[in-house]
């Protein structure tokens, strides 16, 4: 695709400054220093699809806000299971091609999973985040229990089992060598196998990947459910970019890649991505069939009504399925050209700057870069600043370089990214930085220049900043102890 055709481009007049001053928070425009431009939480620039705002006005003008039912509204759960239905029939189809052109050695006929779901297999949830805690909250059965949770990956996975008493065990996504060549970052089995204990209930699976916008083949979630077959794990997987997938990749749910998994896999969905719904807080999960989705709506404090997604949320939702397009047509399929060609763009110019290799994301709105050699340059007697300093406080106080990285690019460049931090997306994350890129490209285009200036001059600035952060460390320290 061209990149720099307008055509694909959205119109960027339609960013409107003033409104998302006022209302874009978690890391973004109302939370920043005046000027900054926020690549930080992956949320839109842009206003949503009009028929969602029409559908919200209709429900306004009515005048009735009742109490909607637990499991969420009958049209939502219903316009639901016929929208993510659509998804199962798509991703098998693809599957059929695409092993008839990897003409499957053995010749076997491969028995897929769930070709359709049923509107009581779904409920209504507070957006993903409610869904991933839901989840868990289904397979995490006793304080103790072990999760297999990818690493790197959102934070959500694995707070959600920690907040159950669950133990989370890591498996890495990442480059491997295979035939000599780099992989796209994937796992290991022979890494998970050795993961397992008799405690291990759960295999937590994000695909599309976010940060590494990796849209899993049918070939790796294949080995995946396999394996959670072999060990008799539950299956969480976490769908919430699934229509941010660019081609010619196609979204593959997990359910519908084996019986074992329909039968075992809690899906996650949401609309924060791919509709723009952040703040309406509103995705759905799928459960393996009705009784477990019961035993879920109990579990997650959904029946008691101290858990749900609000009605309002819903009736934004279904006009998000029924009005807003596909991934072929209409306004989403749009967005997705839009944000196909901001990642190709956005990856092009990191890779074209010093220090920073990016890969093609796949899925998402998010690219991930390795700034490794910026931020752990491996010359030797570097100290990273301390000799700066006399103050053995100052000298030894632990620092975080992609979080220094971060405010130095916020306070002397004005453009704000998310670092790689063990807390946001676990070890695996350490010298990488996010960067979310669904705004307009004018606005793309200034933050990236910014953005090569800032990473330019970094390697210059570098031990001085760390060390300034050192200081402000310390000083935060003392005033925490007096
Ligand atoms: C993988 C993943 N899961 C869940 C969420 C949470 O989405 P929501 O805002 O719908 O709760 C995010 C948000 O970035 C995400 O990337």
């Amino acid at each position: 695709m061209d990149t720099e055709n307008s055509d694909v481009f959205l119109d960027p007049t339609l960013v409107d400054m003033k409104t998302l001053s006022a209302v874009a928070y978690n890391y973004r425009w109302a939370t920043l220093p005046d000027g900054v431009i926020p690549l930080t939480a992956a949320s839109s620039d842009f206003p949503v699809c009009s028929a969602i705002t029409n559908a919200l006005k209709n429900h306004v003008d009515a005048g009735y806000f009742c109490y909607g039912p637990n499991e969420g509204l009958p049209q939502f759960r219903s316009t639901f299971a016929t929208y993510f239905s659509e998804k199962l029939v798509r991703g098998l189809a693809y599957c059929n091609n695409k092993l008839e052109l990897e003409q499957q050695e053995d010749n076997t006929t491969t028995l897929y999973g769930a070709s359709s779901i049923d509107p009581g297999q779904v409920m209504a949830t507070n957006a993903a985040a409610a869904a991933v805690y839901a989840a868990a909250a289904a397979t995490i059965l006793e304080p103790g229990d072990e999760a297999l949770v990818m690493s790197p990956v959102d934070f959500l996975l694995v707070d959600s089992v920690i907040a159950l008493g669950g133990v989370v065990v890591r498996y890495s996504i990442k480059e491997r060598l295979q035939n000599g060549d780099k992989s796209r970052p994937t796992f290991d089995l022979a890494e998970m196998e050795s993961l397992l204990t008799p405690r291990t209930r759960m295999l937590s699976i994000c695909n599309p990947h976010n940060p590494l916008g990796r849209s899993f083949s049918y070939i790796e979630l294949s080995a995946l459910v396999e394996f959670a077959e072999r060990h008799k794990l539950f299956i969480v997987s976490d769908e919430v970019w699934c229509d941010v997938v660019h081609s010619p990749r196609v979204h593959l749910p997990t359910m519908c890649i084996s019986q074992y998994a329909a039968a075992h896999t809690y899906t996650i969905f949401g609309f924060s991505k791919s509709h723009g719904l952040e703040g309406l807080r509103i995705g759905a999960l799928i459960a393996p069939n009705e009784e477990k989705l019961a035993k879920v709506l109990m579990l997650s404090n959904t029946s008691t009504t101290a858990n749900g997604a609000s009605v309002a949320a819903q009736i934004a939702a279904v006009a998000a399925m029924t009005e807003a397009g596909s991934h072929e047509s209409g306004w989403l399929a749009s967005w997705r050209l839009h944000l196909h060609a901001c990642v190709l763009y956005t990856v092009t110019r990191l890779n074209a700057m010093e220090g920073v290799i990016a890969n093609v994301p796949e899925a998402t709105f998010v690219v991930w870069a390795d700034v490794s050699s910026l931020l752990y340059p491996d010359n030797d007697g570097d100290d990273g600043g301390t000799h700066l300093v006399n103050d053995d406080a100052v000298a030894t106080v632990d620092i975080e370089p992609e979080f220094v990285l971060m405010q130095w690019l916020i306070h002397e460049h004005k453009v704000a990214i998310i670092p790689g931090l063990d807390r946001f997306f676990g070890p695996g994350s350490i010298g990488h930085i996010r960067i979310s890129v669904a705004t307009s490209k004018p606005i793309l285009d200034t933050a990236l220049d910014r953005l090569e200036l800032g990473i330019k001059v970094w390697p210059a600035a570098r031990k001085r900043a760390l060390h300034d952060a050192r200081v402000e460390a310390v000083k935060a320290q003392g005033a925490m102890k007096t």
